[in-house]
C-alpha cells in the first residue's frame, strides 16, 4: 500500500468551512435573512434549539482563523460567501460592506499564502428568494448568476477557481424533499426542480465566471453504492439509488443529459417534474468543468424497498467503526467511488478535488478517532491516484468545530476545538497531526 506521503508532487493540501456553519455576525453590515435563519427559528427543527446566530464568531475573529491557516501550511481554505451579504434579498446592486468582508478575508488568506477557494452556494439561500418558490423556482438561477457575476468582479482579480454549489443533492432532499434542512418542505419526488434549477444555476453562472476567466469547479457529495446481496431487487434498488445521489448531479455536467429515472416512475426521458426546456441541458454542460469536488463521508449500502413510495431502503453498513455522528468508517469507499466515476465518464471526467472528507468526534481535544479516520482515507486516496486516477487536491472537513445544521453544536468535526461560551480555539491533536504531514509531504517532493 503506498503510504500516505505518496500523492503527486503539486497535491494542494486544504481545509473547508461554510459562512452560515462559521460566520456568526447574522445581522452585520446588511446582511439579509438567509432560510437558514429562518429554519432555526422553527421550534424543533434544530437539535437543542441552536441556531448560526453567534457560531463561531468567524466574522470578527477570522484573523486569528487564517492564522491557524498558517500554522498548519494549508495550500488552499476552502470557504463559502454568504449570498444575503452580498445581495440581502438576492437581487439587485451589491452590498459593499458584505463584500468588504470577503475582500478583507481574501487578502488576509493571500498573504498568509493560502489560495482562497470559495464556494457562492453552501445552502443559504436568500429568504426573499425562498418566499419566490426558492429553487422550486426558474428564476433562481438566474438570480444566482447575478450574484456569482457581481462577486466575481469584486473578488476574481485575487481569486482564480470558484466553486458554484455544495452539494445540490443534499440540498434538495433534505431541504425539499425530506424538510430535515431549510428551507424544511416535505415534497418528496415534487423536489425534483430544485435539482434542474441548481443544476442551471451552475452552467449561468458558470458562464459569468468563465466570462471573467475564472475556472469553475462544483462540489457534489457522492457515495459509492453497494448491493445490499446480489439478488437483482438488491441490485435494481442500488442501481435506483445511485441514479438519484450520483448520476442525477453529475450526468448532466459532464454528458449532458439526465440519467434514466423510470424506476422512479419518471423516464426515460425525464423532465424533472416539467423544469427542464429546451437548452437547459447545453447550457448546464456547455462549458465543462476545470474540476469536480468530491465532499466523501461513507458508502451507502442499499436493499430492495420495503414500503411503497422510493424503489430502495437504505441498510446499514456493518461491522466497521462509526464516528460520533454514528456514520460508517470505510476508508477504502473512496478509491471505490472514485474509481466508478473514472469508468463511468472517463475522458469527461474533469480533475478531482476532494472538497471535504472528515469526522465528527466528542470535544476531547485527543482525537486519535479523527487522526485515524484522516490518515486512513489519505492512504486510500493515494492508492486511486497510484491507479492513474487525477486528483488534485484534498480539503478536510473542518477548520474548526462548527454550526453542524440540524445537529448543532452536537457534532464537531474541527482539527481546533472551539469552546461556544468564550470562542477559545484550541487546535486538536489532529491540528498537529496535519500540520506535520503537509510539511513532511512538501519536504519529500521538494528535491523532484
Ligand atoms: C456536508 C456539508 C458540510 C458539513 C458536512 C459534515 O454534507 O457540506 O456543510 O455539514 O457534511
Amino acid at each position: 500500500m503506498p503510504d500516505r506521503y505518496d500523492l503527486p508532487a503539486g497535491f494542494r493540501w486544504g481545509a473547508s468551512t461554510a459562512a452560515y456553519q462559521i460566520e456568526g455576525a447574522v445581522d452585520e453590515d446588511g446582511r439579509g435573512r438567509s432560510i437558514w435563519d429562518a429554519f432555526c427559528e422553527r421550534p424543533g427543527a434544530v437539535k437543542d434549539g441552536d441556531t448560526g446566530r453567534t457560531a463561531c464568531d468567524h466574522y470578527r475573529r477570522w484573523p486569528e482563523d487564517v492564522a491557524l491557516m498558517r500554522e498548519l501550511g494549508l495550500d488552499t481554505y476552502r470557504f463559502s460567501l454568504a449570498w444575503t451579504r452580498v445581495q440581502p434579498t438576492g437581487r439587485g446592486p451589491a452590498n459593499p460592506a458584505g463584500l468588504d468582508f470577503y475582500d478583507r478575508l481574501v487578502d488576509g488568506l493571500l498573504e498568509a499564502g493560502i489560495t482562497p477557494l470559495p464556494t457562492l452556494f453552501h445552502w443559504d439561500l436568500p429568504q426573499a428568494l425562498e418566499d419566490e418558490g426558492g429553487w422550486l423556482h426558474r428564476d433562481t438561477a438566474h438570480r444566482f448568476a447575478e450574484y456569482a457575476a457581481l462577486a466575481a468582479d469584486r473578488l476574481g482579480d485575487r481569486v482564480p477557481a470558484w466553486i458554484t454549489l455544495n452539494e445540490p443533492f443534499v440540498h434538495m432532499v433534505y431541504g425539499y424533499a425530506l424538510g430535515i434542512h431549510a428551507p424544511g418542505r416535505a415534497l418528496m419526488l415534487d423536489a425534483l426542480p430544485a435539482a434542474h434549477h441548481q443544476l442551471l444555476a451552475h452552467g449561468l453562472a458558470a458562464a459569468e465566471l468563465r466570462a471573467r476567466g475564472r475556472e469553475v469547479l462544483i462540489a457534489n457529495n457522492l457515495t459509492p453504492v453497494r448491493p445490499a446481496s446480489d439478488a437483482p431487487a438488491d441490485l435494481a434498488a442500488a442501481d435506483a439509488y445511485d441514479t438519484l445521489h450520483n448520476r442525477l448531479f453529475t450526468d448532466p455536467l459532464l454528458l449532458g443529459r439526465y440519467p434514466d429515472l423510470t424506476a422512479y416512475g419518471l423516464g426515460p426521458d425525464p423532465d424533472l417534474g416539467g423544469a427542464v426546456r429546451d437548452g437547459d441541458l447545453a447550457l448546464i454542460s456547455a462549458p465543462g468543468l476545470d474540476g469536480l469536488g468530491v465532499n466523501y463521508y461513507n458508502p451507502t449500502r442499499i436493499a430492495a424497498p420495503t414500503e411503497p413510495g422510493l424503489p430502495f431502503t437504505e441498510a446499514p453498513v456493518d461491522g466497521v467503526p462509526r464516528t460520533h455522528f454514528d456514520w460508517p468508517v470505510v476508508p477504502e469507499g473512496l478509491p471505490e467511488l472514485l474509481r466508478t466515476l473514472r469508468d463511468r465518464y472517463g475522458a469527461a471526467l474533469p480533475p478531482i478535488t476532494v472538497t471535504e472528507n472528515g469526522c465528527s468526534t466528542d470535544a476531547a481535544l485527543d482525537d486519535t478517532a479523527r487522526t485515524t479516520y484522516l490518515a486512513t482515507h489519505l492512504d486510500a486516496l493515494a492508492q486511486a491516484t497510484a491507479e492513474g486516477i487525477d486528483v488534485r487536491g484534498y480539503c478536510t472537513w473542518s477548520l474548526l468545530d462548527n454550526f453542524e445544521w440540524a445537529e448543532g453544536y452536537s457534532q464537531r468535526f474541527g482539527l481546533v476545538h472551539v469552546d461556544f461560551a468564550t470562542q477559545r480555539r484550541t487546535p486538536r491533536a489532529s491540528f498537529a497531526w496535519y500540520r506535520d504531514l503537509i510539511a513532511a509531504h512538501r519536504a519529500s517532493r521538494a528535491g523532484e
